[in-house]
């Protein structure tokens, strides 16, 4: 008898060394319907996205640090496909694609990470992620039951996770991995496509499944995602939320901090309180993972914005586009996690009861055999509640939860706001640009890399995505009888485009310019147009502005001139000129001289702009003269001065400090950015920003882009410029300008407190 308890004593002692020696090194992570249970611990847990490539590496140590000290568990970022393959099978992991350096340094902060490998993404990124020459595929349709699209999707996510374990970074090795996500909001998309989205729906889970990472998979927005893969919510607020399985925990993987920022709109804010509450009621409904998207949202570094997506991707996350803490939203959301962590054991050992204490009041209990945390809560937007709880009485302000770890004492209110305010400037440097110039020749139908075709041609599958731009050249020819030079009215020109941008150069000149939006990304350039006897040259430059990255089969949708293209006002009466024979050149000169950098740079001619730097004083002594003799204002005088298709280049030392730079473009039109031939990113503040600004309605239910501000300003006017992209000396600025600007006017600025 003895014997055999002592063995068996032996034998459990056994096997807790034994799995205290694998959990040592190594974790399971499993869940149930309470919560991820890692290492054998149900855990709450606080994630937030960092998405790597919107930031340099040399910004990830200090954004992950932020994260942890503001009391983050978990990093989770997408994995960016087109980043990582630019061409087939050519792969890309440097940089800010160092997907593996990331994960690492967020593992050595001794923090989380959540994986969403998509591969298609959305997240405003360029083609939703799906590199373009996929869609080039031979009977390629993408995200549904389409065998080349899920044979290149199986093969991508297999790379990844490959990658992952041998660098063992999943958790079940003893990495910070601990969970992944295949495909992204595919839920809806199967709604609207119906079977064949079930069946691709079905592959996908299965797939994941087969790769055996040993985390738990998750697919957020897709209600029948099958066990064990967990469904979670993505919004504003998810407390309402269930996920597909009763055995599973309540997660949310996109609680959306702000919003992202298009060309032509206002830019979108998030009250910090009402981000605050949507947590709080999340977690006293039982909710155990919350991922700010974003945490930081960073920038759209060189063409990888999606379709009119703005450089910045700033989002009034808590790390602000520079990567500094936005005050008081940072702050105060960390005083919300650490009163969560208070709570957190009996958050995961119990479920809560509720009990109303007014008409829009309730109060959450969590209580154990030895601790007891409750959630006070008043969803009243505008009127304050006094509320008895426990015998005590609880003053809630509108719209809040009060947090009480111990059932008694409010550690927390989310409306009650403790941590300053800090708001950032932006100071000017006293680095000073002298410009040189390039002009940027518009093509003639004879130069090399000109092709001519009939009709009008769409512009992705042209340029195949290797630059914004397209040109469309042809010629009209007049003769001395047409009518309307007796009459001295102009034909008038009109341009369908199905996006992005265009403008319109009549014998060398531009003659306008129109665009569309991100709603509505198609448009008609109408306008008449000055013609002369004899052959007219007419050079369209279609530009696009990042590729769609949402929708139904987003990669169906076309850029640039399809037509109708029509010349009215002749004595024919309507020309056709969409089945007319078009010439066509793919890029810009200055992109094919790669004038962007120091090579190319140096080699071509530049012009100085003398009149623009050097005598500025008289420049501005002749912009004043033009304003008052044409009756227009200095602004409108800047652009009518200014030369479109032009290049700038200037060479700079960097400003003493540390502060974030930034280059002011309020001045300049539409076009793109180098420094040191790394891409900033396209600058367009010419687009002003519409909406109606006015004040946030803060308290009351935020509702996406309620809380707006910037209207009738640039939608962009700062454009980041890392720290680490520069050196003290002779850094190279490279500015292509499409519609004209004032060079004159750009500034390097510091991103300080006030
Ligand atoms: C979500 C999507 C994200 C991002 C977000 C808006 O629906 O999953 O990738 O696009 O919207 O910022």
């Amino acid at each position: 008898m003895c014997t055999n308890i002592r063995n068996r004593v032996w034998i459990i002692l056994a096997i807790l060394c034994f799995s205290l020696l694998i959990c040592s090194t190594k974790a399971v992570v499993s869940y149930d319907r309470k919560a991820l249970i890692i290492n054998g611990q149900r855990r709450i847990l606080i994630s937030g996205s960092i998405h790597y490539p919107r930031s340099t590496p040399e910004m990830w140590p200090d954004l992950i640090n932020k994260a942890k000290e503001g009391g983050l568990d978990v990093i989770q970022t997408y994995i960016f496909w087109n980043g990582h393959e630019p061409s087939p099978g050519k792969y890309y992991f440097g940089d800010r694609y160092d997907l593996v350096k990331f994960i690492k340094l967020v593992h050595e902060a001794g923090l989380y990470v959540s994986l969403r490998i998509g591969p298609y993404v959305c997240a405003e990124w360029n083609f939703g992620g799906i590199p373009v020459w996929l869609k080039y595929v031979p009977g390629m349709v993408f995200r549904t039951e389409n065998e080349p699209f899920k044979i290149a999707m199986q093969k991508f996510t297999k790379k990844i996770v490959d990658m992952m374990k041998e660098e063992k970074l999943f958790e079940t090795q003893g990495g910070p991995i601990i969970l992944s996500q295949i495909e992204n909001e595919y839920g809806p998309m199967q709604w609207e496509i119906g079977s064949a989205g079930k069946a691709y729906s079905k592959w996908t889970a299965a797939m994941a499944l087969g790769l055996s990472t040993g985390v738990p998979w998750i697919m957020c927005k897709q209600e029948d995602a099958p066990y064990p893969i967990i469904n979670t919510c993505n919004g504003f607020y998810c407390e309402g939320f269930n996920p597909n399985s009763v055995n599973q925990p309540k997660m949310w993987s996109e609680n959306w901090t702000g919003w992202f920022m298009e060309f032509g709109g206002a830019i979108p804010n998030r009250p910090v309180e009402d981000l605050a509450v949507s947590v709080a009621r999340f977690i006293q409904n039982g909710g155990s993972f919350m991922n700010y998207y974003m945490y930081h949202g960073g920038t759209n570094f060189d063409r990888t914005a999606g379709v009119f997506v703005a450089t910045s991707y700033d989002y009034d996350a808590p790390l602000d586009e520079y990567g500094l803490l936005r005050e008081p939203k940072y702050s105060h959301l960390k005083e919300l996690h650490k009163v969560i962590k208070l709570c957190e054991p009996v958050l995961v050992s119990v479920d809560s009861t509720m009990t109303s204490l007014g008409d829009k009041q309730e109060a959450h209990v969590f209580k154990s055999k030895t601790s007891c945390a409750a959630f006070l809560s008043n969803y009243d937007t505008n009127n304050a509640a006094k509320v008895m709880f426990g015998g005590f009485p609880y003053d809630l302000p509108p719209w809040s939860v009060s947090i009480l770890p111990d059932c008694k004492t409010e550690y927390f209110n989310t409306a009650k706001i403790r941590s300053p305010s800090i708001l950032m400037k932006m100071v000017p440097t006293s680095t000073r640009f002298l410009w040189e110039s390039y002009k940027e020749e518009i093509p003639s139908l004879s130069d090399a890399g000109t092709f001519a075709q009939d009709g009008l041609l769409e512009q992705i599958s042209m340029t195949r995505d290797t630059t914004d731009y397209f040109w469309y050249l042809t010629e009209i020819t007049i003769s001395s009888d047409e009518r309307f030079l007796k009459t001295g009215v102009d034909p008038f020109l009109t341009i369908c485009s199905a996006g992005h941008a265009l403008h319109v150069f009549v014998n060398g000149q531009l003659a306008g310019t129109a665009y569309g939006s991100l709603s509505s990304p198609k448009f008609t350039f109408s306008q008449k147009i000055n013609l002369r006897v004899g052959t007219n040259k007419i050079a369209l430059l279609s530009t696009a502005v990042g590729l769609p990255n949402a929708g139904v089969h987003y990669e169906t949708w076309n850029t640039g001139i399809l037509g109708p293209a029509t010349l009215s006002g002749v004595n024919s009466g309507t020309w056709d000129m969409s089945k007319w024979k078009w010439s066509y050149k793919i890029g810009t000169r200055g992109e094919d001289m790669s004038l962007h950098n120091v090579t190319g740079s140096s080699f071509e001619e530049w012009k100085e702009e003398s009149f623009v730097v050097k005598d500025q004083p008289f420049f501005f002594i002749i912009k004043k003269f033009w304003a008052e003799t044409r009756n227009l204002s200095q602004s409108e005088i800047t652009t009518y001065k200014s030369q479109p298709l032009t290049w700038y280049k200037s060479s700079f030392a960097t400003p003493e400090g540390n502060e974030p730079l930034a280059l002011d473009m309020n001045t300049m039109g539409k076009g793109q950015v180098w420094v040191n031939g790394h891409s900033i990113g396209r600058h367009w503040p010419a687009y002003k920003a519409r909406g109606s600004c006015g004040r946030c309605n803060y308290p009351g239910i935020y509702i996406e882009k309620k809380c707006l501000s910037n209207c009738g300003q640039a939608t962009q006017r700062w454009y980041h410029v890392p720290r680490s992209w520069l050196k003290p000396f002779g850094n190279l600025l490279v500015v292509f300008e499409e519609w004209g600007g004032d060079p004159s006017g750009i500034t390097l600025v510091k991103r300080t407190p006030q």
